[in-house]
């Protein structure tokens, strides 16, 4: 079997509950399989791509289906797409999916999980304490509704487990769908 499309992970999480470090940690991992990827993180879409949206579920869903429209084009081209953006509606994720899946290309879906309170006593951007404090309006745990997935594909705890931990969860994942083995397949059509 082959895979020529690309495939997506898809992250869904709280602010601050790992993507974006979890995102870092299984590059470096991918890259010694030989499989390249490309990473499209909410904070930083949010300064290009999405720059202008808010926080409304409007504009979250726009963000998110904008997200998903290059994961798409990406995917379906063979370029494999880690996505990093909170994406709290389920339905819109599910939307998301069923487009990429429709393509042929294989949707990893992510909860990174961690309790509020590990979240506020973490803190690492201060938002939390602002949002507790009602200077953030609208944040997605506090005061804005954040939907965790009814199936998702692999739940890093992060809040229990070491950044290790839950990277190697998500890689058994993917070796488990058999697309981890890049090198090997590229080696093997050469003989
Ligand atoms: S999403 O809801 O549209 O998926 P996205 O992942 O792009 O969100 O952006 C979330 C980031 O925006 C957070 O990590 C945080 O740094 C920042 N942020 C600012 N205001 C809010 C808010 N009201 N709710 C959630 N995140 C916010």
């Amino acid at each position: 079997m082959s895979h020529t499309k690309g495939f997506t992970l898809w992250f869904t999480g709280l602010s601050g509950a790992g993507k974006t470090t979890l995102t870092t940690a299984l590059l470096p991992e991918l890259a010694k399989h030989g499989i390249r990827v490309e990473v499209l993180d909410g904070d930083e879409v949010r300064t290009h791509l999405s720059k202008g949206l808010g926080f409304s579920k409007e504009d979250r869903d726009t963000n998110i289906r904008r997200i998903g429209f290059v994961a798409r084009l990406l995917a379906r081209n063979g370029v494999n797409v880690i996505t990093a953006a909170i994406s709290p509606y389920r339905e819109i994720r599910d939307e998301v999916r069923a487009s990429i899946e429709a393509d042929g290309g294989e949707f990893i879906e992510v909860y990174a999980k961690c309790s509020l309170e590990a979240l506020t006593e973490r803190d690492v951007k201060g938002l939390y304490k602002k949002a507790l404090a009602g200077e953030i309006k609208s944040f997605t745990g506090v005061s804005d509704p954040y939907e965790a997935p009814l199936s998702p594909d692999v739940v890093v705890e992060t809040d229990r487990e070491t950044v290790a931990e839950s990277a190697a969860k998500i890689l058994a994942e993917l070796e488990r769908r058999n697309l981890l083995a890049t090198i090997t397949r590229k080696a093997a059509s050469i003989f």
